[in-house]
């Protein structure tokens, strides 16, 4: 074969691959190749009495590679839902979700989940605790010890990892969740009210935790939570979901996240534009909260 005709046909080859990635991409009504797109998701509950619950209607978003997504909502406007499809855990009613070009059909390490709480391995150490996934993966035991004892760097943690979780307070719990969680170095890290069950001040440092990692390690992460104040300082995005059917509501683009990179979340709060977001965003949750008790009122 001579050279030209090498060049000819791996150039063609190329190009059938080009095209083959956008059929799929077609296929699945997206443009992003990198990073997370969901389209048109639906998912309705059927109960077991006949009825049905439509848990999120039409919820579509793109979400590119590094990007730090918070999203707030009145309880039961489907956000745990939302993530659990994300994440793998239940399939949706209809719709698709595609991840750095090909379709989420079920859990993998690229997406890594962390919970509210109790999700440790209660028997084993901090140290075996982080070290899970890179032992499932069968990695060399040398190069896990490293990436471990990076993680507890990172966390803050170097001086407990031979401690049992039972022995750790609750903050020191979520950031063994949260090294977990990165070890088995997912694109995607994916968190339901990560700091929702602790106080007031670890809670603080936690989100300054949260906006460290994002910051050094450039994952993509969607954050759930209850409060406003969270939302507004861990979302550079932020969306707020309305209920029944649980949809998106409204979204914003923010700077707090990133000035709150490294510095004090209590001056960032300061920000003339903080105050104000945050009690718009209150005061829309707060007439959906009312619209729901309203709604209820008239049904009983
Ligand atoms: N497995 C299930 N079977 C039936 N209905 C469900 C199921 N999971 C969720 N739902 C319903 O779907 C809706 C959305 O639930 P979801 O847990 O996603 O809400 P949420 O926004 O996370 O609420 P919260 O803020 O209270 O955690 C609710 O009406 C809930 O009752
Ligand atoms: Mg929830």
């Amino acid at each position: 074969m001579t050279p030209a005709r090498r060049v000819e046909l791996r150039r063609a080859t190329l190009n059938a691959a080009a095209n083959s990635r956008d059929q799929t991409q077609k296929k699945a009504g997206t443009i992003t190749v990198s990073g997370l797109s969901i389209k048109d998701l639906s998912m309705r509950f059927d109960l077991p009495n006949g009825s049905s619950v439509q848990a999120l209607e039409n919820v579509s978003l793109d979400l590119k590679e590094g990007e730090l997504m918070s999203v707030l909502g009145p309880s039961g406007c489907g956000k745990t839902t939302l993530l659990n499809i994300v994440a793998g855990f239940l399939a949706p009613t209809s719709g698709t979700l595609v991840m750095n070009g090909h379709e989420i059909t079920g859990p993998d390490a690229e997406r890594g989940m962390v919970f509210q709480k109790g999700a440790l391995f209660e028997w084993m150490s901090v140290r075996e605790n982080v070290g899970f996934g890179p032992s499932m993966k069968g990695m060399p035991k040398a190069e896990k010890a490293q990436i471990v004892d990076h993680l507890l760097d990172v966390v803050g943690l170097q001086d407990f990892k031979e401690k049992a979780v039972y022995e750790l307070s609750g903050g020191m719990q979520q950031r063994v969740a949260l090294a977990r969680c990165l070890a088995n170095d997912p694109d995607v890290i994916l968190m339901d009210e990560p700091l929702g069950a602790l106080d007031a001040l670890t809670r603080e440092k936690m989100q300054s935790l949260v906006l460290k990692l994002w910051k050094e390690t450039g994952k993509t992460i969607i954050l759930i939570t209850h409060s406003v104040e969270e939302a507004l300082l861990l979302g550079e995005r932020l969306i707020v979901m309305a209920p029944r059917p649980g949809r998106i509501h409204k979204e914003y683009h923010l700077p707090f996240a990133e000035l709150g990179v490294g510095a004090d979340l209590r001056e960032v709060k300061k920000h003339p534009e903080f105050g104000s977001k945050r009690d718009e965003i209150l005061a829309m949750i707060w007439d959906m909260e009312e619209e729901i008790m309203g709604r209820t009122e008239a049904a009983t």
